[in-house]
């Protein structure tokens, strides 16, 4: 008996449950259409025909490039970038002619014709402990900068050398001020900062980190943590940074491990980085921000009358093994590669020997295979390139350089991780490439290399110009953000306390 009435009064239970989670439902589901239609009648939602100007819009999509570019030039005022859109149509026009040529040349006689410069730039007098200071450089007058038509302080060599964008920008930029600079230049140094298109910060972090992360017996920081707090000490002193909260510095941190403290707080610039392998995404990405190359420590290989029957090894591969992150695929394909007869394959960073052993060795080989490490770049990529190997990259987060203008995959072979530790599939695929597609991607190679050589000064569409072209890139977005950081920079100030500081939200970029 006590159980029929369980079992009943259960019943009554469900059916009463069921009668309320209906009416819930129907409540909700009306509500929900209340938002939807709220939402489509609030302003951002507006059809964009329904506009009164988008006829306006129209005209201005369908006219003309010269139409643009005026647009372009009143619209920024001083801050243009100088880039003839005429010349970007003309450039495409020829590139769709010559139908396979893909490979963009972005071309720095046209965007220079009439000694156009690129970019304009505000650099700070930083003190030199910043920059040359930390190569021994002592200022002898007022100028906290060397003259670089008589004395170049030398930047210090080995595995350094590798990260030293910093050194040939910041040279660059100061060799821009003397009227017998190469009329080839990206870049002009402006000392008037609202006539700039970005604000530059002169801070060598790579060799800081290089030299000064570690700190001495008895010191609590490093000089490469002090140096990093006085510089954000510095910037947030600044009427420059005051100004753009930061949204159009440019902060060098190529070393994946430099501006390690600064970085959380700089985060709003542009950094110049050699990949996002150890930033969280809302402090550094690829929209923002601007990958350059490493310097390549194997030499040039000039006068290249190798082909390929004449280098006898197939796949080259010089490097640590790592066990950690993404390195674990190296040690899968050194299993998988080690009884291959024609595959180098070697562990040890490149030593001082090691330069002109790994230099012999991939100019004797047709593939040089770059793995991912402990971080997903290196500059293995810039050797293989600088000795005509065909680069093998496995490397699934890999981030190149001025990968918006060049194709990699005219000269590079890309392999996923997954596919590369299957058993016998990269060995089998590179084998399966014909000489004739080899010798395709090798004359390639001659053809890009000169995009990843540092010069002083710099040379047409060499990596120091490549890499100011791929921040003239950057600065119309740079302009977006700052005009919206600045629409209620003329209304009376928020009441709300609440709003004001506003955390770092995720995704802003
Ligand atoms: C800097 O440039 C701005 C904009 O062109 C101008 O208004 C200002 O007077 C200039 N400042 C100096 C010190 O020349």
């Amino acid at each position: 008996m006590a159980e029929r009435i369980g079992a009943s009064s259960l019943k009554v239970v469900s059916r009463k449950s069921l009668l309320f989670f209906f009416i819930m439902t129907s409540v909700l589901f009306i509500m929900s259409w209340f938002f939807v239609l709220r939402s489509t009648s609030r302003p951002h939602f507006i059809d964009h025909n329904l506009l009164p100007n988008s006829k306006l819009f129209s005209t201005l999509d369908g006219s003309k490039s010269h139409m643009q570019k005026q647009n372009v030039e009143s619209s920024f005022g001083n801050r243009a970038i100088l880039v003839d859109s005429e010349d970007v149509e003309e450039a495409s026009e020829t590139k769709a002619r010559n139908g396979k040529e893909k490979l963009v040349k972005h071309d720095g006689k046209k965007c220079n014709r009439n000694d156009e410069v690129v970019l304009k730039v505000f650099m700070y007098d930083l003190p030199p402990e910043f920059h040359f200071g930390l190569l021994d450089w002592k200022p002898s007058g007022n100028s906290v900068w060397p003259d670089v038509r008589t004395n170049i302080p030398g930047y210090p060599g080995g595995l350094n050398l590798q990260h030293s964008i910093e050194f040939w920008l910041t040279l660059d930029i100061l060799a821009s001020e003397f009227p017998q600079a190469s009329k080839a230049r990206t870049v002009i140094r402006v000392q008037n900062s609202s006539e700039a298109d970005i604000i530059f910060v002169p801070f060598f972090s790579s060799l800081s980190y290089n030299r000064y992360s570690k700190s001495k017996p008895h010191v609590k920081k490093s000089k490469n943590k002090i140096l990093q707090e006085k510089l954000v000490t510095y910037l947030m002193a600044q009427e420059e940074w005051k100004r753009s909260g930061g949204k159009d510095h440019l902060i060098l941190a190529h070393h994946p491990n430099s501006m390690l403290d600064a970085r959380m707080k700089l985060w709003p610039a542009t950094f110049i980085l050699s990949d996002f392998g150890r930033y969280p995404p809302n402090i550094a990405n690829v929209e923002k921000d601007v990958i350059a190359p490493y310097k390549h420590l194997i030499s040039s290989y000039v006068n290249d009358n190798s082909n390929f029957d004449s280098r006898p090894t197939l796949l080259y591969f010089q490097g640590a093994i790592y066990r950690k992150d993404g390195g674990l695929a190296r040690q899968e394909l050194f299993y998988l590669l080690k009884d291959e007869k024609d595959v180098h394959f070697s562990f040890g960073s490149i030593g001082k020997d090691g330069i002109k052993k790994a230099t012999e060795g991939m100019r004797a080989s047709k593939f040089c295979l770059n793995i991912a490490g402990d971080t997903p770049s290196s500059n293995r990529l810039f050797d293989a390139i600088a000795s005509h190997c065909v680069p093998v990259i496995i490397s699934d987060k890999i981030e190149l350089p001025y990968e918006d203008v060049i194709d990699y995959s005219e000269f590079c072979i890309f392999v996923r991780t997954s596919d590369a530790i299957k058993e016998k599939f990269l060995i089998n695929f590179i084998r399966g490439i014909a000489k004739e597609e080899w010798t395709r991607m090798w004359n390639k190679l001659k053809e890009v290399e000169h995009f990843f050589e540092f010069h002083f000064p710099s040379k047409e569409n060499d990596a120091v110009q490549m890499i100011w072209q791929a921040v003239a890139r950057k600065v119309p977005a740079m302009r977006l953000k700052l005009n919206r950081f600045e629409r209620f920079s003329r209304s009376p100030p928020s009441t709300d306390e609440g709003l004001r500081s506003i955390p770092v939200p995720k995704n802003f970029w």
